[in-house]
């Protein structure tokens, strides 16, 4: 047997036992007559004693330790003389009487602790070495004991989990495909899912009413701090159900996984807003609202103002919007700057603000500001001395945005999140159906393109009567400003969705190539059906508290798509290239 206990299991009620345990050497520590090492495994850290009594073998042996050497203790558990209240085994140490090397390590890259004073290529070049820390351990536990609940869970609800392949045809969500080469079909294809989407349904129209998966997708896109090229979703469809049905499964799932994983009780149901006040008020579809701060239309201020930027928004039919952020008068030459680099990289011409100080507003546009409009802006947006008012003026939907963005990058700067553990859960719904794709000059699903209108938008999505306002019935559940899943109740009878293939240009001939197997099946008899995906990897990352997503998948690529591990990707041989 190679170890009777692990490092993480003995207390004061083990004194006297003998033990074998086996484990890696986080540290030696060597005090001449007394040898002591921490021994660590997933389950924790024991201290092992030599003491100058102990066999002169263990003692050789100990002495000879380094760091991340794999050893096998065998010795008695005693009660420590200075208990170690921070471990959980600090209680107790193990008088070693064997001490035996399975493995030899060289020294380290980086300490391997806690904290780790290696730097993030070098922990992702040797992430197997980094998966051995403990904040890392704990957070693949967390997800581990999440997939198992989420199993149960929808188990319960009787769901039933189905494999779809990975070898397929396109399945767009909006990003790019990985495309696969066949051998044996010679230029020909295969895409890797973005999402099972197509597949799901397929099922529903093969009468599995109830569907999940823990699948991996695969899209690729530019990546940041809460995307992966792959990734993990948790996967739902079903027939014959209603948004409400699915806004009350996914709460009761997250009330479950939430319970289970952090003990915490999150309160159902969760509220509601539509994409349109979402974007409004906080100038994101994803809003994060445990700050205040919103959007204020000021539009009516400055419909005749001498600042010809603001009057023309709205005698365009545009808006100005504009936030107070309350206090941040302050702000530093730098910090401005970097406000208006947000609002330029989001399209904006550029960023007017006030800061408003005792004698005067402090301001690149107050010259053309009067009296008048001075005074309604101040009961508008109930300015005092010290706030730093910004604004967006320009068509609405953009300047929403611009202005949202730039709400995030002033509570950063005000550090109004520091601390806030509050857990803001969100239905936003209603989102639109399309949105105008300038670069391609074409309409664009918003959700995907087997997204269901609304009841009163069918008939116009079937007459080709296209514009922004069409609705659809998708909905995003979204945790403190990050989208944790979406979804949406599907288009199932073959008119509706060739309407809206057509709709975002895809023709006739691309539809049947593409699509033509699921507008087949929408001719034989297929249920009505809706469902929606919750990024698992973003949802760990929300309970673990990580601040990247990579902190919880085990072998993540960086943010250029690359494993610095294994050097992926890398060229391929000549004779796989013919093949
Ligand atoms: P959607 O594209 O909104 O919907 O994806 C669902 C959820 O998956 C997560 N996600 C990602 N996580 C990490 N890295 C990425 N690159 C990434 N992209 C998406 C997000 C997102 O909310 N088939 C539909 C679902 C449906 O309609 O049922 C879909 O894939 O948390
Ligand atoms: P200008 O008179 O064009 O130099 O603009 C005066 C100020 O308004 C500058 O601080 C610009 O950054 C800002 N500004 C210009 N266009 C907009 C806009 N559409 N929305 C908000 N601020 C703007």
């Amino acid at each position: 047997m190679y170890r009777t206990h692990t490092c993480g299991c003995l207390r004061a009620d083990d004194v006297n036992r003998t033990v074998t345990l086996a484990g890696w050497v986080q540290k030696v520590r060597n005090l001449g007559a007394m040898t002591f090492i921490d021994l660590r495994d997933r389950y924790g850290i024991t201290q092992i004693v030599v003491e100058e009594h102990s066999p002169a073998e263990a003692r050789e042996t100990a002495c000879k330790l380094g760091r991340e050497w794999v050893v096998q203790v065998t010795g008695k558990v005693v009660e420590r003389s200075s208990k170690n209240p921070k471990m959980a085994t600090g209680d107790i140490e193990v008088a070693a009487e064997k001490v035996v090397v399975l493995h030899e390590a060289e020294v380290p890259p980086f300490t391997i602790e806690e904290t780790s004073d290696g730097g993030d290529d070098l922990r992702m070049k040797y992430r197997y070495l980094d998966l051995r820390r403990p904040p890392l351990q704990r957070n693949m536990i967390l997800r581990h004991k999440m997939a198992q609940e989420i199993r149960r869970f929808l188990d319960s609800e009787g769901f039933l989990e189905i494999e779809t392949p990975y070898l397929v045809n396109s399945t767009p969500e909006g990003a790019r495909d990985f495309v696969v080469p066949s051998r044996m079909s010679p230029n020909q294809f295969y895409a890797l899912p973005q999402s099972p989407q197509t597949l799901k349904q397929l099922l529903m129209v093969a009468g599995y009413d109830k569907y999940f998966q823990i699948v991996r997708c695969f899209r690729d896109e530019d990546l940041r701090a809460d995307r992966q090229p792959e990734f993990t979703q948790v996967d739902i469809e079903a027939s014959f159900i209603t948004p409400e049905d699915i806004y009350n499964l996914v709460e009761g799932l997250l009330k479950r996984v939430y319970k289970e994983a952090l003990d915490v009780d999150i309160p159902t149901p969760f509220p509601r807003m539509t994409w349109k006040e979402a974007m409004d008020q906080y100038g994101s579809d994803k809003p994060e609202r445990r700050f205040s701060m919103k959007l204020t239309d000021v539009s009516s201020i400055f419909e005749n103002s001498g600042f010809k930027v603001f009057a023309s928004a709205v005698q365009n039919g545009g808006v100005v919007k504009a936030i107070n952020a309350k206090g941040f008068g302050t702000a530093s030459v730098g910090q401005i700057d970097t406000l208006t680099k947000t609002a330029v990289e989001a399209g904006a011409k550029g960023l007017a603000y006030i800061k408003v100080r005792e004698d005067d507003w402090r301001s690149p546009i107050s010259k053309f500001l009067s009296e008048e409009e001075k005074q309604k802006l101040t009961e508008a947006l109930d300015i005092e001395t010290g706030d730093l008012i910004l604004f967006a003026a320009g068509p609405w939907e953009p300047s929403c945005d611009i202005l949202g963005r730039v709400r995030l990058q002033c509570a950063e700067f005000m550090e109004l999140l520091k601390d806030n553990k509050e857990r803001d859960f969100l239905w936003v719904i209603e989102f639109p159906l399309l949105g105008w794709d300038e670069e391609e000059q074409r309409w664009a699903a918003i959700h995907h393109p087997f997204t269901r209108p609304v009841k009163e938008d069918e008939e116009k999505l079937l007459k080709g009567e296209l514009s922004a306002d069409l609705r659809a019935q998708a909905y995003d559940v979204v945790l403190n400003g990050t989208e944790l899943g979406g979804g949406s109740i599907r288009i199932h009878e073959r008119d509706l969705q060739s309407a809206m293939f057509k709709a975002l240009g895809i023709t006739e001939e691309q539809a049947r190539e593409q699509f033509g197997h699921i507008l087949d099946a929408f001719s034989f008899g297929a249920p009505p059906h809706g469902g929606l995906a919750l990024g698992l990897d973003r949802l760990v990352m929300m309970i673990c508290d990580a601040e990247s997503i990579r902190e919880v998948i085990a072998f993540p690529k960086n943010n250029r798509g690359v494993d610095l591990m294994s050097d992926s990707p890398a060229p391929a041989e000549e004779r796989q290239l013919r093949d």
